[in-house]
């Protein structure tokens, strides 16, 4: 029956500082639209007060573009779906209340998506799909977890952070080094022309597949102390090695932790996804060692690493499917567990 019914679905995403809305219809994504929001650069992080003021700005002209763009009228929809957490309260309300008052207005079913599934589900927006079970390192700001994923609606945590996201490792480094919010994408750009052998940053060991990121961001900060003897602009003169030396640190600890998941689980179907999953050092050493160990390794498009709609629209689209949908009672859940 689900087969032939025509699912069109109109997806909002509003966690932390992107609002964003698209467009699904039957598994393919019509449209993908995103207004950043540019004034936490200043603050040198995300201001929670003010997301949610620039999502309520933005939610209609960004929700009337991702309709227009695919050429879909507000009555041709069959389901509206949103980002129900993990995220800031405020920000998560603004879409919680906006897809709320959309789907009673047109009297639709509501779906209420995880924004961590979501990312690992973008492989999904794109053909290669990959097989289940499948692994999947979901690196973000927030969160740093392998995930054994064994259908669309079935994931496990093997291992994660007990303490800093990877995301949050990279912002930090970056802050120290002077460069504004969010720093992970500078790091990368500078990386690209440095020595990652140039410094060399002590790793904390974590039992299993877990992960821990506040060691080294301590032990960075003691880095710059020191070497801070060597002339006030010891940053300035060494910023690409500096960089390429912290992002290889890091990139070696995930790798590190997803190689021992694939030896574990024995399986060779591996994926990345979240904001993290954008950096090209990662993307690059991912694509090498996948080679040499026989793996078949799958990378979002640039545009679906970091939060957008179109992976809430994907995750909304198997939910549907299933047929969970949630009630109008449904409230945002900054905490949001794994389901
Ligand atoms: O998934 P995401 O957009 O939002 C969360 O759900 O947290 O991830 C944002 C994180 C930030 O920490 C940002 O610095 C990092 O992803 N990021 C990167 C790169 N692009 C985004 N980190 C390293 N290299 C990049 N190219
Ligand atoms: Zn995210």
């Amino acid at each position: 029956m689900h087969t032939s019914m025509r699912h069109v679905i109109l997806a909002i995403e509003s966690s932390c500082d992107e609002t964003a809305a698209a467009v699904l219809i039957n598994g393919k994504i019509q449209s993908n639209i995103i207004a950043m929001q540019t004034i936490h650069q200043k603050y040198g992080g995300v201001v929670p007060e003010l997301a949610s003021r620039a999502h309520q700005q933005h939610i209609v002209p960004v929700v009337s573009a991702a309709l227009e763009k695919a050429k879909v009228q507000k009555t041709d929809l069959t389901a509206i779906a949103f980002t129900q957490g993990p995220g800031l309260l405020g920000s998560l309300l603004v879409g919680a209340s906006f897809a709320k008052a959309m789907a009673l207005a047109l009297n639709l079913p509501l779906v209420a998506v995880h924004h961590m599934q979501a990312h690992i589900l973008s492989h999904f927006i794109d053909e290669p799909y990959p097989a289940f079970p499948f692994l999947c390192l979901t690196v973000s700001g927030g969160h740093t977890q392998i995930v054994l994923v064994k259908s669309h609606l079935e994931m496990e945590i093997l291992g994660q952070t007990q303490d800093d996201a990877v995301g949050e490792a990279f912002d930090k480094t970056a802050k120290l080094l002077g460069l504004p919010y969010p720093g992970g994408p500078l790091i990368d750009k500078y990386a690209a022309t440095g020595n990652p052998r140039a410094f060399s940053f002590p790793i904390v060991e974590m039992p299993g597949l877990d992960f821990s990121f506040s060691g080294i961001k301590t032990a960075f900060l003691y880095f710059l102390r020191n070497q801070s003897s060597q002339g006030p602009d010891f940053i300035q003169k060494h910023l690409p090695d500096i960089c390429a030396s912290m992002q290889y640190t890091l990139i070696q600890i995930l790798m590190k932790k997803l190689k021992q998941a694939a030896l574990q689980t024995g399986i060779r179907e591996i994926a990345i996804a979240g904001g993290v999953s954008a950096n090209v050092g990662l993307r690059n050493t991912l694509h090498e060692e996948g080679q040499r160990l026989g793996w078949n390794v799958y990378i979002p498009k640039f545009e679906y690493c970091t939060d957008n709609a179109a992976m809430i629209a994907v995750a909304a689209y198997y939910k549907a499917l299933a047929g969970q949908f949630a009630s109008q009672e449904v409230t945002p859940m900054p905490r949001m567990e794994w389901k």
